[in-house]
């Protein structure tokens, strides 16, 4: 927690230094804020520091200010005791050592594929990757010379893909819209017998219901902007590492590319973050039981959800998640997709969106297409995504009914 005597103190010396006995004049006392007794005040809420400039005790405190270590503070781009509080946080939820935080869950992943891989290298990612990931690979590894090889979404066969330039294995699970897990206990295993980096989006699950770190995983990343933010108002991203040396290199790489995060995502993080327990438990357990009513409807082909009891990967999901969060799918018929716009159009209450974990159920209709390495007859499909936010369930229920109703009439 922020140490309020020494904000004070430290205030105080810069006040006093000014004075020099003389008194301030206005232009003077404009600049600079009085201290006030702090010593009674006590507040729930964390304070919103705003800082480019940090500024130091004494002379000496200046000089060996890049002697501090990465806990400390050198310059608002690096962090301020707002940012420290909401990585302590996130760092005690996923069991690590230590937490960076950085402006979208999409810079979180490529951050880490930035710390740790090299020109001639090679990254292993699954087909079900968040598909700013696969570009991000193609559009932006490759032509700097670091390769990229996609495997199974389901995990399977990694380890025909590992040669000596792998260096990271990424993994998504859930992965993103057709829903396939990936063993992360194996995957760290693999990582831990080849020497191997391993990394896992926590995005879907949050630490609450999954812990990567706990399962050997080296990086576990979550894009904030979904659970954590909770009200679709943010954007921001974090990587829980359980090694120092992983963490040096984050921030490293952070420095190198100046790479910080604003005061006001991180205070909404933190305000969102008190209330991620009882959302995503209201939003997980009404999700999982409209996606066995959807699956049990006679015109609904296909729901995916680890959570059915059906779902291929159930018994993974069932071994290392303690809970399953508002995200789900369904993969429409020939006549539900020749239906879905007229379907989407008369939507009352859901939002038509590609992003979750908001208050405000989404749906999203996502088309794969050739967009997969490994050919599965459902890429041919249109699939539903449907986050579900924190509205009445009966009211969800009737949406959703309605929503089926029209697709298959
Ligand atoms: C699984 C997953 N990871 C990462 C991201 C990226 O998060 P952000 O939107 O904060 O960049 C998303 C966003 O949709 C996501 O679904």
């Amino acid at each position: 927690m922020p140490n309020y005597k020494l904000f004070a103190r430290k205030n105080s010396a810069v006040v006093r230094r000014v004075l020099r006995g003389k008194p301030m004049r206005d232009a003077t006392k404009c600049t600079i804020h009085p201290n006030v007794d702090q010593s009674e005040f006590s507040s729930l809420t964390v304070p919103t520091y705003r800082a480019s400039t940090i500024v130091f005790d004494d002379a000496q405190a200046f000089a060996t200010r890049l002697e501090r270590d990465l806990d400390s503070y050198f310059y608002g781009l690096h962090g301020t005791p707002t940012t420290r509080t909401l990585e302590a946080q996130l760092t005690s939820l996923e069991n690590g050592l230590r937490t960076v935080i950085v402006p979208s869950g999409q810079s979180a992943a490529t951050l880490v594929f930035l710390s740790v891989l090299l020109p001639g290298d090679t990254v292993l990612i699954p087909d079900n990757v968040y598909p700013p990931v696969l570009e991000f690979c193609l559009d932006y590894l490759k032509p700097r010379g670091i390769h990229h090889k996609i495997y199974r979404p389901d995990g399977e066969r990694i380890e025909e893909l590992i040669d000596p330039s792998v260096k990271l294995i990424w993994a998504e699970t859930p992965g993103s819209t057709t829903m396939e897990m990936q063993d992360l206990r194996a995957i760290a295993a693999l990582g831990k017998k080849h020497g191997i980096l391993t990394g896992a989006d926590n995005t879907w699950a949050t630490p609450l219901y999954l812990k990567p770190l706990d399962l050997g995983i080296d990086f576990s990343m979550q894009a904030l902007s979904k659970y954590v933010g909770g009200h679709s108002d943010l954007l921001l991203g974090s990587v829980s590492v359980k090694d120092l040396e992983l963490r040096r290199k984050l921030r490293d790489t952070m420095r190198m590319l100046g790479i910080g995060v604003g005061p006001d995502e991180v205070a909404l993080a933190l305000r969102g973050i008190e209330t991620m327990g009882v959302r995503l438990q209201h939003a997980g357990k009404v999700a999982s039981s409209l996606a066995e009513e959807l699956s049990a409807r006679e015109d609904v082909d296909l729901v995916l959800h680890p959570a059915l009891p059906d779902f291929p990967q159930h018994e993974l999901w069932k071994r290392d998640f303690s809970g399953s969060s508002g995200v789900f799918s369904v993969v429409l018929s020939a006549k539900q997709e020749a239906n879905l716009d007229d379907g989407l159009n008369q939507l009352k209450l859901m939002a038509i969106g590609a992003s979750w974990g908001g208050t405000r159920s989404l749906v999203a209709p996502v088309t794969i297409g050739q967009g997969r390495k490994f050919a599965n007859a459902l890429h041919q499909r249109t699939i539903l995504r449907i986050s579900i936010g924190l509205e009445d369930p009966e009211d969800l229920r009737t949406e959703l009914g309605n929503l089926f109703d029209i697709l298959s009439n």
